[in-house]
């Protein structure tokens, strides 16, 4: 009877260690579309806010490469971008919203 028990303990610690965790962290947050990027003006400057600090660490702010390229093409960027500045969803919201604003058209 023990052994039944140790195994069924086993069985369900393993189940558990296995599951996948929900992602405790926003670091993989998608990028938005353009159809549902925010458009209200707190966003793009709360963004803006995000764009001059936090995406400076490592280069310049981007304003040239922004203006340079479409929304499209930046988001891929985008997203490889915000894990590295490692970015709140929040966060992720209101810099696509100052970067789709500022994006070539
Ligand atoms: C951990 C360092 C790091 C952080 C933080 C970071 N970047 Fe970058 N970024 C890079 C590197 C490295 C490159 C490529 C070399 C370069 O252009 O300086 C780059 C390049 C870029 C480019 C140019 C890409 C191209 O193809 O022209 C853009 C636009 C950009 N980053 C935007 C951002 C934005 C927006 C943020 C904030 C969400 C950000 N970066 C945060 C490291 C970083």
């Amino acid at each position: 009877m023990k052994k039944i028990i140790l195994c069924a303990y086993i069985a369900l610690v393993a189940v558990v260690a296995c599951t996948p965790k929900a992602s405790p962290t926003s670091t993989d947050a998608v990028i938005p579309e353009a159809a549902s990027v925010s458009s209200d003006q707190a966003s793009i400057d709360a963004g803006h806010i995000i764009f001059t600090t936090k995406c400076t660490k490592c280069h310049g702010a981007k304003d040239k490469a922004v203006a340079s390229k479409s929304y499209e093409a930046l988001r891929p960027i985008l997203a490889s971008m915000s894990k590295k500045a490692k970015l709140s969803k929040e966060e992720v919201q209101q810099v696509s919203a100052y970067v789709y604003a500022n994006a070539k058209k």
